[in-house]
């Protein structure tokens, strides 16, 4: 695991489309794995304006989401279908039908799950999964007790992550969704390479739990020790809990600019 500790979030939005990028030179047909919230928005605006002065071309690459509400009509503009379109596809040359997300108003839900997982696996794996977490270290929606080997199933989401996305619902935490589709946390670690972002003193004591804690259910995010290849990309706040953190810097410092992330 790889930890970065930038000045802002907007730093970190460029590395990880210029990660992105790197990827899309070699593989033009990547596999991108996209987060909704307010954490990979630099990453979006990043990727856009490389997309809008011609530096960078998505138009053969594919997108598949983490999540998704259950319980919103299909027109609801906080489902994380229509957020995905707004935040990402609208700025960038993706081709829409390419983006997947899993089907929260399906009839059969379990089926919808398990048709997310065939469509992965039909595209051959996400190649560079960008992920936010939650302030109680969730990834996806793979609330605290989450199985560390799950796939892509049904979820209640706790008080707290309701609390928390109740900004996205003019403040009405009532109108939050109780259930969620989500990519399981097996799932995500079969991404071959996890880029995820942390803004804000809110999320420092789940950074450090990923980072420095003990693997556990308890802290979804401290999963990702076991994945090979993750970059964490933090600012200061995020940072601020680190013990580790003069030595993320000194790395940092001292990495030569050809090896990436
Ligand atoms: C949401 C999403 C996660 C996201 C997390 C953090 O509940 N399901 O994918 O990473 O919360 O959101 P934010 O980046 O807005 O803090």
């Amino acid at each position: 695991m790889e930890v970065i500790i930038l000045d802002s979030l907007d730093e970190a939005g460029e590395l990880a489309a210029g990660a992105i990028a790197d990827l899309v030179r070699r593989k033009p047909d990547a596999v991108l794995g996209v987060a909704t919230g307010s954490s990979p928005l630099s990453v979006y605006a990043a990727l856009g304006r490389r997309v809008a002065d011609g530096r960078l071309s998505l138009a053969r690459a594919r997108a598949f989401t983490l999540d998704e509400y259950v319980g919103l009509p299909a027109d609801h503009p906080e489902r994380y279908r229509a957020v995905i379109e707004r935040d990402l596809v609208a700025q960038v040359d993706l081709d829409p039908a390419a983006v997947h997300s899993p089907d929260g108003t399906a009839e059969d839900l379990p089926a919808a799950c398990e048709a997310y997982e065939q469509a992965l696996a039909a595209a051959g794996g996400v190649d560079l999964q960008l992920l936010g977490i939650g302030t109680d270290g969730h990834i996806g929606f793979n609330e605290p007790g989450s199985s560390l080997a799950s796939r892509t199933r049904l979820k209640t989401l706790t008080a707290q992550t309701r609390r928390d996305n109740a900004r996205f619902f003019d403040g009405d935490v009532d109108a939050v969704p109780h259930h969620c589709l989500t990519q399981g946390i097996g799932t995500i670690m079969a991404a071959r390479h996890v880029v995820l972002l942390a803004g804000g003193e809110a999320k420092a004591e789940a950074v450090h739990q990923l980072v420095e804690g003990a693997v556990t259910s308890m802290w979804p995010g401290s999963a990702l020790q076991l994945h090979p290849h993750v970059s964490v990309l933090v600012d200061e706040a995020a940072a601020s809990r680190l013990r580790l953190a003069p030595y993320f810097r000194e790395t940092w410092t001292g990495k030569p600019d050809w090896q990436g992330l």
